[in-house]
């Protein structure tokens, strides 16, 4: 939403209905206070597609798509996100502001005109550059592979690329981050004497650029653009806009690095892509189920591989829905996928892919591993490791039988509550009260009012709280913003694939219901942060003594207590 003002996008949503807009293209019927059809982006039989009115916010149960009437067209319709908010302008009589819209455009233009044309520079300088071409050979790549990489070289100096633009591109050339700046103000090329792998969107537009060392002594061996206004590593991944061209495989490859992907492709094997420098995020992991049904993360086998694959699976289990497949393909310790291919060859790789490990064997070795399940003891920490994972993963058929799975090993059956129940009784306000929190401020922002004040969320260290303030602050600046377009400001946000998630927790509770629900919370929260204030208070007690406000505030944070 960074283009069009929010306001316009909480205005709009507020006017226009959902159920109109979801209506005129699926057939819905009145389900309770929501509507239900089949859901439009998977084929189904029985409607598990619901639109709410109250919230403005479409889900589907089956295949997890959810979002705004924004997101709908977007989905729907296959349009872009200022494309759809133009049609639902339209419908509601109203004139997006574009200006303001144009000049984020013109400013990005001109930011990819840069990117474009550096790229261009770098290949050029490659093709005359002897050594770098020595070097890719010697790395088996050919020039037809580094050509569709677009694969270059940035020249030995300080200014190779600051001296081939003109003065009007200086600026723009600046903010793509490929030049920066010293101490005293000069400023230099940021890329010196690199192999330049640009960086492309999921279009095939540059937008970064990561560069590797040449010589053996030169340090880091990779460096990356940093972020800017066209690059946000959390959302891209290298060699998506070629892989991309092969949906048709049933699975799309994340591999660690450049070379691995270029590699690969190099082998014909042309459905990579990788990280960039950065652990695999929710978005990644998102963006590639919507083109792939399957992932296969492949790691080095060593520890490093190990923990980066753990990682990659706790991002992805609120994300696993049950017509989604992750695998996990671990290499031979010493080995990646550049080095393994260029050894095995295409077939040799493929034969390894084949014997990936699923999710859920991962997930049962990561649960067990340091524990000795022959033991009582060893079954109860089982156990209450599990419920920790599968509490991360969404309603379904693998939820269950992992939690089946579990109960078997440990003697002690794990309550799935797969089928909601109306009329549910008080929450366990026990587990993940903050993803509690934040989805039901999500459902009825309004509740943010009850807050303020109340909460010294700051003395908990949870991570994520910054949504919490995020939400209250947009609640703040519009007080009847309705769940939709609250939704929406997280749009381009790294959590936003959970965010979509959150939203159905309450689903099956009336507005009492969550109100009741969230008064709970907010007195687990609080015992919670008065017990962590407590600690730090009595801490700092023995350590340097309390001034008489903190004394006062101790004495008083103890009585609450000894009266709950
Ligand atoms: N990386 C980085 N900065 C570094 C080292 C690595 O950003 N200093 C990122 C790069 O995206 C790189 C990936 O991590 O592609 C994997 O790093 P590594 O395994 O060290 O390199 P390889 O991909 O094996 O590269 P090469 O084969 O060229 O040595
Ligand atoms: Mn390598």
């Amino acid at each position: 939403m960074a283009s069009i003002p929010n306001e316009f996008i909480e205005t709009l949503l507020d006017r226009i209905d959902i159920a109109d807009v979801v209506g005129a293209r699926v057939t819905l019927k009145k389900a309770g206070k929501d509507f239900s059809g089949l859901c439009p982006f998977h084929a189904e039989n029985t409607p598990s597609f619901t639109v709410s009115q109250q919230k403005q916010f479409y889900h589907c149960f089956g295949c997890g798509k959810n979002g705004s009437a924004i997101g709908f067209l977007m989905e729907y319709e296959g349009l872009d996100f200022v494309d759809a908010v133009k049609d639902l302008a339209q419908l509601a009589g109203m004139e997006v502001p574009m200006t303001q819209y144009a000049g984020q455009q013109k400013h990005k233009t001109n930011l990819y005109a840069a990117t474009e044309k550096a790229a261009r520079i770098f290949q050029q300088q490659l093709k005359a550059s002897p050594q770098v071409i020595r070097y890719l050979k010697q790395r088996q790549i050919s020039g037809q592979t580094s050509k569709t990489f677009q694969l270059g070289y940035a020249l030995n100096e300080w200014d190779g690329l600051i001296k081939r633009f003109g003065a009007d591109e200086q600026q723009a050339l600046a903010k793509t981050g490929l030049t920066t700046q010293n101490d005293h103000g000069r400023v230099y090329d940021k890329f010196r004497n690199r192999l330049i792998f640009p960086i492309h969107d999921k279009r095939g537009r540059v937008i970064a650029f990561g560069g590797r060392a040449i010589e053996a002594d030169q340090k880091p061996k990779y460096l990356n653009s940093p972020e800017t206004d066209l690059f946000h590593k959390s959302n891209e991944l290298y060699g998506l806009h070629l892989a991309r061209k092969h949906s048709n495989e049933d699975h799309v490859l994340v591999v660690e690095g450049y070379m691995d992907v270029v590699a690969l492709h190099e082998k014909g094997v042309c459905n990579a892509v990788a990280t960039l420098g950065t652990a695999t995020s929710a978005q990644h992991i998102s963006n590639l189920f919507k083109v792939w049904d399957k992932i296969v993360f492949c790691f080095d086998g060593d520890n490093a591989g190990i923990q980066a694959a753990e990682k990659a699976m706790i991002t992805a289990l609120p994300l696993y829905l049950d017509n989604k497949i992750i695998e996990f393909l671990f290499l031979p310790e010493g080995e990646d996928p550049d080095s393994f291919v260029l050894k095995n060859g295409k077939d040799g790789f493929l034969a390894a892919i084949k014997m990936a490990k699923p999710l859920a064997d991962f997930l049962l070795e990561i649960i067990s591993r340091n524990i000795n399940i022959n033991s009582i003891d060893g079954k109860a920490q089982l156990y209450e490791k599990a419920k920790g994972y599968i509490r991360q993963l969404p309603k379904g058929a693998f939820k269950t039988m992992i939690a089946q799975q579990i109960g078997e090993i440990s003697g002690v059956a794990l309550k799935v509550t797969n089928q909601p129940t109306p009329q549910q009784k008080k929450p366990e306000t026990g587990e993940n009260p903050l993803r509690k929190l934040i989805s039901l401020l999500l459902n009825t922002p309004q509740f943010c009012e009850n807050l303020s004040n109340k909460l010294n969320l700051r003395a908990l260290s949870f991570k994520g709280i910054e949504i919490v303030d995020k939400i209250i602050e947009i609640q703040h600046n519009n007080p009847q913003i309705n769940a939709a377009a609250m939704m929406e400001h997280f749009r381009d946000s790294e959590y936003s694939p959970y965010l979509g998630h959150l939203m159905r927790m309450y689903d099956h509770l009336d507005e009492s219901q969550k109100a009741l629900e969230f008064e709970d919370i907010l007195n687990y929260l609080n015992k919670l942060t008065s017990k962590a204030e407590i600690e730090r208070l009595r801490n700092k007690q023995l350590q340097s003594g309390l001034n008489s406000a903190e004394k006062q505030a101790l004495v008083q944070l103890l009585r609450q207590k000894s009266n709950q």
